[in-house]
């Protein structure tokens, strides 16, 4: 594979220093490294591969394609709604971590295992489903292409890292006692269906990103998708349970066969074998278990599906995009 020159914007945040794990990780060859982050980590030095990098500002001179032709954004909704589209008309192919392009029609929201083809050779901004979202899809795309899907309805169980630095710092804050900073209860010891903003309708904005971008990376706009968002005291890895109604009736063996050869999961059959978030933390398979039939109701069975929210669903998903468009265009 041909050398990338590769810009990280948010460079040092969570997800900004896994991309630097998950690159050394998966060997990608980087060649020039730019590592763009906000006044308060600008000029803080950050190492890869045993070479030391200055942080610089991100500011849109610094979006500079002769420098680099890729850029990993992870810095938030506001900085990518500002900043994707500067570097992806300056001709740089941008892989978005934050939101704020995910339901946009010409933008590809991408889980390559799944539909790495909705990226188009003219793409220039790729956007990275929400990480609840993204564990979730590999096992559907299963069932989707075997049954059909009718119905989906997702319980998760996310971990304080799915909110950074501030999420975990808030954790560890409760657990001594003190009061919470970030989130609205203490999450030490407690459960709390609220992730990201509150919406008209009642659901968080978390699940309504989970529905749609379901119904979009599945490419079926017919199925019914539901969502209830829980954070938990559980340091890194999220947990989703998953109540799913297929079109056409479901056979257990035809369904295990096919997860087990599909890429990028990690099946767990014997019910007690089932995994955990601990399991999956630190590794980039998304475990699944805990299969069998809903009998309450026709053509319906339960999964449970844990992964690396910061990996998976966030870094290594968009680092595994970065590899197949550096393969497909080179
Ligand atoms: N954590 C997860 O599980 C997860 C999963 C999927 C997607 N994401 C998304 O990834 C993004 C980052 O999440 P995170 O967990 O890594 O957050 P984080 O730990 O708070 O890090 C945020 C990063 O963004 C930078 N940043 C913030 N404002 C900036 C600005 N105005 N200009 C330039 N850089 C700026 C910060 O730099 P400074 O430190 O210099 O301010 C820092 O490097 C968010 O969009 C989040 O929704 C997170």
């Amino acid at each position: 594979m041909k050398r990338v020159n590769l810009a990280i914007v948010g460079a040092t945040g969570m997800v900004g220093q896994t991309f630097l794990q998950v690159l050394e990780d998966l060997d990608v060859p980087v060649g020039e490294l730019v590592l763009l982050a906000s006044q308060r980590t600008a000029g803080q030095t950050v190492s890869f591969k045993g070479r030391d990098y200055t942080v610089e500002l991100l500011t849109p001179q610094a979006l500079d394609p002769v420098r680099f032709q890729y850029a990993l954004f992870s810095a938030g909704g506001s900085v990518s709604t500002e900043y994707a589209p500067l570097a992806a008309k300056a001709g740089i192919t941008v892989i978005d971590n934050s939101s704020a392009w995910r339901m946009d029609p010409a933008v590809p929201l991408v889980v390559p295992e799944v539909n790495f083809d909705a990226i188009g050779p003219q793409d220039h901004l790729i956007a990275n489903p929400n990480c609840s979202t993204i564990q979730s899809v590999l096992p559907l795309k299963v069932l989707h292409d075997l049954f059909g899907l009718t119905r989906v309805v997702y319980t998760t169980y996310q971990a304080v890292s799915g909110s950074g630095y501030r999420g975990t710092a808030d954790l560890a804050r409760t657990q001594r006692g003190e009061k919470p900073a970030f989130y609205r209860h203490p999450i030490a010891d407690n459960c709390l269906p609220e992730i990201d903003v509150f919406l008209p309708s009642g659901y968080t904005k978390e699940e309504q990103k989970m529905i749609d971008e379901t119904r979009k990376i599945l490419g079926d706009d017919a199925m019914a998708v539901s969502a209830t968002c829980v954070r938990v005291p559980v340091r890194n890895g999220h947990s989703v349970a998953i109540n799913v109604t297929t079109k056409r009736p479901f056979d257990l063996d035809q369904l295990h066969e096919a997860l087990a050869a599909a890429p990028g999961i990690g099946l767990r059959i014997e019910p007690e074998n089932y995994p955990t978030a601990r399991q999956a933390s630190g590794q980039d398979l998304v475990l699944v278990g805990r299969i069998r039939p809903d009998d309450s109701f026709p053509n319906t069975l339960h999964l449970w599906t844990v992964a690396d929210n910061i990996r998976k669903g966030a870094a290594t998903n968009a680092v595994q995009i970065l590899m197949k468009c550096m393969e497909a265009r080179s």
